[in-house]
């Protein structure tokens, strides 16, 4: 799948390059060790320039280094900001993670965050990637059960009459691309009722999956969104295979929108969630880390942030937009990722 890579428009390439400078948005002086959070961050900065650098525009090479320095991002975070993990910033940095990188696998450091996690964000945004995650392979899956029994069918030939006409192939594509829209988008709804459902990752569909995915919708030129009221009328998806999710709204049928930005809520982390040393894998990098700042800032931080941390909870006041969240779904992010994929998928 990687060498599908080489075909990446020199346009991607330097757009995936333009992402070098995308850290974690969290800001160095809230985590456990400021100094060290900061100097690690520039140091994958550094390298993930040169990186590119090394790569004289080979779009398998710029998106590996893509890989490997978020990969290194979240190691910082192990490492000197531990406290921030259950964050909104870090969950949309894993958001974007597997955004950029075709080859980022569960299990993920401190994602998604745990129920009732302390700083967790307002709305559980890991949850809400999972379910895209898991729609867009649960869609790859009905689209292939579709297309081996077109194959099927022909391969036996035993009474072309019985052979499915286009008609039919269409319509079966059409309920497995609308199950998966559905069973995304209806997250953001269903476990963020009220966030404002683009900081909830409503928008997260068409960077994961573009609707104009060349393989996926051969069947379906004019597939659009928009056309999936009546197919999710009368198709059961869990029965295609959706299973991971309960709610499938239809485009003219979802609940009100949420109105909440994001925010953090219950309290302070305290220690380090996966002990002092953590270990975790990406594709062929085995990654161990051990977590610093432990007691300079635990401490502190409790004090510092307890005034505002209880009873958020409930209360799902307005906060300050948060402009990170917007950018990577309205920015120019989505089209490259969009970009990445079509290719990957070809
Ligand atoms: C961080 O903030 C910048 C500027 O708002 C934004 O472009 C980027 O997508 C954000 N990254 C994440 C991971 O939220
Ligand atoms: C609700 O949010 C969605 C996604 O941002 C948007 O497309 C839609 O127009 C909003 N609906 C209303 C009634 O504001």
């Amino acid at each position: 799948m990687l060498s599908k890579f080489l075909l990446a428009s020199a346009a991607t390439v330097v757009a995936l390059s333009g992402l070098a400078t995308a850290q974690t948005n969290i800001t160095d002086k809230d985590c456990a060790s400021a100094s060290e959070y900061s100097r690690c961050n520039r140091d994958v900065a550094d390298k993930w320039s040169s990186c590119i650098r090394g790569c004289n525009g080979n779009g398998n090479c710029v998106v590996d280094c893509g890989c490997n320095s978020h990969q290194q991002y979240i190691n910082c975070m192990a490492e000197s900001c531990w406290n921030q993990v259950y964050s909104c910033k870090y969950q949309l940095f894993v958001q974007q993670y597997f955004a950029v990188c075709p080859s980022a696998k569960e299990p993920i450091p401190f994602w998604p965050a745990p129920d009732n996690a302390p700083n967790r964000c307002s709305c559980d945004l890991g949850k809400v990637t999972q379910t895209t995650l898991s729609s867009r392979n649960q869609q790859i899956k009905c689209m292939r059960d579709v297309t081996d029994k077109v194959t099927g069918d022909i391969g036996n030939i035993p009474d072309l009459s019985n052979l499915n006409n286009g008609l039919d192939i269409a319509n079966r594509a059409s309920d497995c691309a609308c199950c998966g829209a559905s069973a995304s988008i209806s997250a953001s709804w269903d476990v963020c009722p009220h966030t404002e459902p683009t900081l909830a990752g409503a928008d997260m569909w068409g960077v994961f999956f573009p609707s104009d995915l060349p393989n996926l919708y051969t069947s379906l030129p004019n597939w659009a969104w928009s056309s999936c009221d009546s197919t999710l009328q009368d198709t059961k998806c869990k029965d295609l295979g959706f299973t991971d999710t309960d709610k499938f709204y239809k485009p003219g049928d979802f609940p009100n929108n949420g109105t909440s930005t994001l925010y953090e809520v219950g309290g302070t982390v305290t220690a380090p969630p996966s002990g002092t040393v953590l270990t975790w894998s990406q594709a062929s990098s085995t990654y161990t880390v051990t977590a610093t700042g432990y007691d300079r800032k635990a401490v502190a931080s409790q004090s510092e942030y307890r005034a505002t941390a209880t009873g958020t909870d409930e209360a799902f006041a307005t906060q300050t937009a948060d402009s990170g969240a917007r950018a990577v779904r309205n920015g120019g992010l989505g089209a490259v990722v969009a970009g990445v994929f079509a290719v990957v998928m070809l």
